[in-house]
């Protein structure tokens, strides 16, 4: 894969690409060559009219039209090239392809999930095929984020109880940036992924393997990858270290204060409801900020996410 990228942009792996690219350039170098034509004249005129004896103040020069014309004309011309270029772009990013495939993108404190046409989900992980337009139906579940993939130059808010859409045809496999690009709270800088952009037969093959994760391997493993692969990673920490949300190292059957009062055991059931009702027990000291993942995780996987939690035992004892 070739990177043409600048100091501005990555290089471009969408069909919008070289369009918004070719206006950006234009646009670039049109400034540059103005800058370059106002400083000029600055300094040209700060050494042509500097003070010097016997030189008088006044030009005679009162008014020159076609200067000002010009300067009026010239502007003008520019100005309705890139107003017309521009709302082109602007028609292409909005337009949506009719034979686009559909994939429903929800934005939550603090990570993106996905979810495909055939039933498969995902995790931060856009996996999408090479050479097909891909429409995004997006959501949030609680603040505005946005959807930024620099390498195919799209970006789109994503709102509370409201749908937004925006689409990319990717026209070379590989893994592209993608990231939440609104202030979202504490770990907006975490609320990052990658576009998996891959040939026709390794989606096919990848829709598959995704209903059959999990599979043929020990079940705290497979939890150990839920957590990297559904984003837990993000909030909780796996060596002791406090974060957004506790730690799970020796978590599993300690004692927990909750805030309000009380406390609880920490076992399957806690973990349980801790997964799909959050706000049900908050741990003292944390803030209720941990979004459900009803919808999100399978039976399957939650009990792989519970059987790698016990495993992290504190020094290997009890
Ligand atoms: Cu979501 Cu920033």
């Amino acid at each position: 894969m070739k990177d043409n990228g600048n100091l501005f942009l990555p290089s471009g792996h969408s069909t919008i690409a070289p369009g918004t690219d070719a206006l950006f350039d234009f646009i670039y170098y049109v400034s540059i060559v103005f800058f370059a034509i106002v400083v000029f004249a600055i300094v040209y005129s700060v050494w042509r009219f500097r003070r010097r004896k016997n030189a008088g103040l006044t030009s005679g020069v009162a008014q020159n039209t076609t200067l000002e014309i010009l300067w009026t004309a010239i502007p003008t011309v520019l100005v309705l090239i890139v107003f017309a270029w521009g709302f082109k772009g602007y028609l292409r990013l909005y337009i949506i392809p009719k034979d686009a495939m559909e994939i429903k993108v929800t934005g939550q404190r603090w990570f993106w999930s996905f979810d495909y046409p055939d039933g498969a989900t995902s995790v931060n992980d856009l996996v999408v095929p090479v050479g097909k337009p891909v429409k995004l139906l997006m959501s949030s579940k609680d603040v505005i984020h946005s959807f930024f993939v620099p390498s195919f130059r799209i970006k789109m808010d994503v709102l509370p109880n409201r749908y937004t859409m925006t689409w990319f045809e990717a026209t070379d496999t590989g893994a592209y940036d993608l990231f939440c690009t609104e202030y979202c709270g504490a770990k907006h800088s975490s609320m990052i992924g990658k576009v998996r952009v891959v040939g026709e037969r390794e989606y096919a093959q990848w829709l598959e393997s995704s209903s059959k994760a999990g599979e043929g391997m020990p079940v705290e493993d497979y939890g150990a990858k839920l957590y990297v692969q559904k984003a837990c990673i993000t909030c909780h920490s796996v060596d002791g270290k406090a974060s957004t949300g506790p730690t799970f190292l020796g978590l599993f059957g300690e004692q927990v204060k909750l805030e309000g009062g009380g406390t609880a055991t920490v076992d399957e059931n806690y973990l349980r409801e801790s997964i799909l009702s959050p706000q049900a027990k908050i741990a003292m000291g944390y803030q209720p900020v941990m979004p459900t993942f009803q919808g999100i995780l399978k039976d399957k996987q939650i009990d792989a996410l519970i059987a790698y939690i016990k495993s992290l035992k504190k020094n290997g004892n009890k």
